[in-house]
Formats: C-alpha cells, sequence, structure tokens
C-alpha cells in the first residue's frame, strides 16, 4: 500500500518505519529540512532502539523516504497519517494548528480519494475539524473529491517504540466510513499476529480511548503515590501492599510502582488536556485535579527529604543517578530530575549527575554552569557527594558496588526515587537510606 506518515517525530517516525518494515511503500513529510536531511542518511533524531535499523533496512529496499514536499506526500499516499505535535496551550488543551495545517494541505494537493487518519493525541472532537479543514479547501478550489476521516491513536511507548509498533496490544480504529475501515483492516492485518487486535469504532470513541488510557495509568501512579506515602506514615511497606494488590488480576502488577513521579512528553500533557476537555463542557474532572496535583507534589519529594536530612543543601554536592524521565530514553520532558535539580540549584547546592544516554539532552537543555556537573559513571557522580538521588531506575543502577559508592561519597546518604534497593540491606551497609513508601 501506499502510504503518507506527515510529522516524523517519535510517532510519525515509528510508525513509517514499522509500516515500511511490513512491505509498504512510505513516504515521510517533516517542515524541517535538516531532520528531513539527517533521516535521508540513515540516523534517527532521537534515542530511540531499533530505530535506525529500520531506517536504513526499509531506505535501501526503497520503501521508506523522507521528504519536505507536502504535494508529494499528498500525491503518494492513498493513506495520510498525521503525526506532528499537539502541544499543550497556557491552558492546559492540546494545539491543534499544525494538525489542522497537515488536512489543509492534503485539501490543497489532493486530486484522488483519500484517508486521513490521526495517530497525534488529539482531543475529541478533532476528526470532524479534520473534515471541516480539508472539506473547505476543497471546496475553494471547487474540487469534488471523496475523502474519510479516521482517528487511529497510537499508544506506543517510548524505550520500546518499535516492539509496541510491530506488536500492538490492540489497533484502534474510529471512522463512520466502510471504505477507510477495510483500508485499515488491511494495512494492520501484518500487525494482527495470532488474533485481531483492530477494534472499529466512532471517531469520538477512538479519540477518547487514547486520553482514557494514558490518564487511567497516570491515575494508578499518582494514587500508588499516595499510597506510598500513607505507607510511610502508618508503618506499612508499599512494596508488601503493591505485592498483595496486584495479585489481584482486576488490579494486576503493571504500572503499579510509587516512585518520584511521572513525567515525559504524555501523561502531564494528556491529563491537562483531558481535564480541559471536560472544562469545556461543563465536567470538571475532579479525579484528574487530585492525580495532576498528587504528580506535582511528588516530584517536589526527593528534594524536601534530601533538604531536611542534609539541614539545606547550599554550599552541598548531591550526586544524581538518571535525568531522563525513564529508562532507554535521553527524553528530559517533564523528567523528575529537572524539579529536583532546578529545586537544588534554587537553594545553592550542586549537582553531579550521570546519565547513560541522556547527558547530551541535559547539557542542550542546561547549557554550561558551574552547578551541574555532569560525569561519566555512575561512581564518579559521587565523589564528594552529600547525598545520592536516584531519579531514573536505569538497569546499571540495579546492583552498584556499595562500598565503593560509600568510600566516594562525603556523607553516605542515598534517596531512592524508584525503590530498587532493599531498606534493610542499605542501613547494613551503613547508609542513611530514604525510599518511597518503604519500611526500613
Ligand atoms: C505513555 C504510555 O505508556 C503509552 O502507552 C502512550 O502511547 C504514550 O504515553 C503516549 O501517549 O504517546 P511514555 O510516555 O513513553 O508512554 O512512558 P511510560 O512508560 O508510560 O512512563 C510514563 C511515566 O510514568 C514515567 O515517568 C515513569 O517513570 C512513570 N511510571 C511508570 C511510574 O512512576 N510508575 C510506574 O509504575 C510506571
Amino acid at each position: 500500500m501506499n502510504v503518507t506518515v506527515f510529522g516524523s517525530g517519535y510517532v510519525g517516525l515509528v510508525t513509517a518505519a514499522c509500516l515500511a518494515d511490513a512491505g509498504n511503500h512510505v513516504v515521510c513529510i517533516d517542515v524541517d529540512p535538516e531532520r528531513v536531511r539527517v533521516l535521508q542518511e540513515g540516523h534517527c533524531p532521537f534515542y530511540e532502539p531499533g530505530v535506525d535499523e529500520l531506517l536504513v533496512r526499509n531506505a535501501r529496499a526503497g520503501r521508506l523516504r523522507f521528504s519536505t514536499d507536502a504535494a508529494l506526500g499528498v500525491a503518494h499516499g492513498e493513506l495520510i497519517f498525521i503525526a506532528v505535535g499537539t502541544p499543550p496551550q497556557e491552558d492546559g488543551s492540546a494545539d491543534l494548528q499544525y494538525v489542522l495545517q497537515v488536512a489543509r494541505s492534503v485539501g490543497e494537493h489532493m486530486s484522488d480519494y483519500r484517508v486521513i487518519c490521526t495517530k497525534s493525541t488529539v482531543p475529541v472532537g478533532t476528526g470532524r475539524k479534520v473534515r471541516a479543514a480539508l472539506a473547505e479547501v476543497l471546496a475553494a478550489r471547487g474540487a469534488r473529491i471523496d475523502f474519510d476521516v479516521v482517528s487511529n491513536p497510537e499508544f506506543l511507548k517510548e524505550g520500546a517504540a518499535v516492539a509496541d509498533c510491530m506488536r500492538p496490544d490492540r489497533i484502534i480504529v474510529g471512522t463512520d466510513s466502510p471504505r477507510a475501515l477495510e483500508l485499515m483492516r488491511t494495512l494492520y492485518a501484518p500487525f494482527n499476529r495470532n488474533h485481531d487486535r483492530l477494534m472499529a469504532m466512532d471517531i469520538e470513541s477512538a479519540e477518547l480511548t487514547k486520553y482514557a488510557a494514558n490518564a487511567m495509568l497516570a491515575t494508578r501512579i499518582s494514587f500508588m503515590n499516595e499510597l506510598a506515602l500513607l505507607a510511610e506514615k502508618v508503618g506499612a511497606d508499599i512494596e508488601s501492599v503493591r505485592r498483595g494488590i496486584g495479585s489481584d488480576p482486576r488490579i494486576g502488577f503493571h504500572f503499579l510502582y510509587a516512585g518520584c513521579g511521572y513525567g515525559g512528553s504524555c501523561f502531564p500533557k494528556d491529563v491537562k488536556a483531558l481535564q480541559r476537555s471536560g472544562d469545556e463542557v461543563g465536567l470538571p474532572l475532579g479525579v484528574l485535579s487530585a492525580v495532576e496535583a498528587a504528580n506535582e507534589r511528588q516530584k517536589q519529594l526527593l528534594f524536601a527529604r534530601i533538604d531536611a536530612h542534609l539541614g539545606g543543601v547550599a554550599g552541598k554536592t548531591i550526586a544524581l543517578w538518571g535525568l531522563a524521565f525513564k529508562p532507554n530514553t535521553d527524553d528530559m520532558r517533564e523528567a523528575p530530575s529537572r524539579t529536583l535539580m532546578e529545586a537544588i540549584w534554587a537553594a545553592g547546592g550542586t549537582v553531579r549527575a550521570y546519565d547513560p544516554i541522556a547527558m547530551d539532552a541535559t547539557r542542550r537543555l542546561y547549557g554550561e554552569r558551574a552547578d551541574l556537573v555532569l560525569v561519566d559513571s555512575a561512581e564518579a557522580a559521587c565523589d564528594g557527594a552529600d547525598a545520592l538521588a536516584l531519579v531514573t531506575e536505569w538497569k546499571q543502577f540495579r546492583s552498584p558496588d556499595f562500598d565503593l559508592i560509600k568510600t566516594r561519597m562525603r556523607h553516605p546518604a542515598i534517596f531512592d526515587g524508584r525503590n530498587l534497593y532493599d531498606p534493610a540491606q542499605m542501613v547494613r551497609l551503613g547508609f542513611h537510606y530514604q525510599a518511597i513508601g518503604r519500611r526500613a
């Protein structure tokens, strides 16, 4: 099938590469010429395991091309995906200007039937807006050409994007057109594996499904974080509680870890956007306001604890393990590490940080500053530190040489934002150890 994908960010690029790998001819359009040049050379512009390989393989096979030329993209793909950004506006609602720009551009250049399929995370009602924007341009051209609109949200996780895209749990297709649905079924057939994962529904339900999934997951995390704080107060251990409730299949073990808050480009943005959607129709979503407030508080927690333990961080050095918002990515968007670092700096402390992948991203974000020392190993981060904060649970932080770390730190205190270590063992080793909701 000939497919065009507008937008070569996380979702667009991974989708384009996976669809090409399944045998389709895919053209990926981006407005940024520099990004297109990098992609044409076979490089992924962000860190995501497995994408480079897919780019090279499919470009060589002539199934994947990149361009800035929207007209070429519209001429190429019968199926046109919109996977451009929907950044949050001041009031938290999603900014749809880039999505609607693509719709208009399709309207300007199309000369034959097209299916316009939204993959970006967009509020309920966007499908209707896409249809209206495109129809308006066609009407202005005086062109009578058929088209259909589909909502096909993406559920991939950063760090596991290729696997998620190749082996989806579900394929949500919202449309009112049997013809478009048929095309989508054909396109996704290779991704079904042993049973049909495609769920057909109306456009509005598909759009809401995406927000509902992320908001539900964020709710789980905030609830576990609140329970962890309660566990500390009442002398319980959140790890025991987690195992205890996770064994109920209705609850399940996934996504049940207390920590120093959720981050990334999706949860914070989508929780806010869904709240705005509720506000717009006069239905304030109280649960989500609480989810957001709990997360904000959780992101402040590590600093408050370190500050209290050290009697202030002015003039102190804090070692940081992990900068990315989660392992296996270099994404720093809304990362809890940023809240912590910024609080340390505001209070006059210095950060010595190490992350296996996100060092360049951190450098780009904060530039050179005297109170940020980026070092090239986890041990080096501990040199002369008054406390160690573990913010991102990279695998390599799971069983460090604690004796070595202790000799390198000025003061042996560990603040574990991801509950990686056994509290009793840490105390035996002579550390002041504080995790989230754990009992020593
Ligand atoms: C999330 C969803 O998981 C994807 O399904 C969705 O497609 C994506 O957003 C999106 O909307 O594009 P992602 O942002 O890559 O994916 O990250 P997650 O793996 O979901 O983690 C989000 C945050 O939750 C991280 O900061 C992580 O540390 C935190 N988390 C996760 C916890 O604090 N506890 C947990 O138990 C799990």
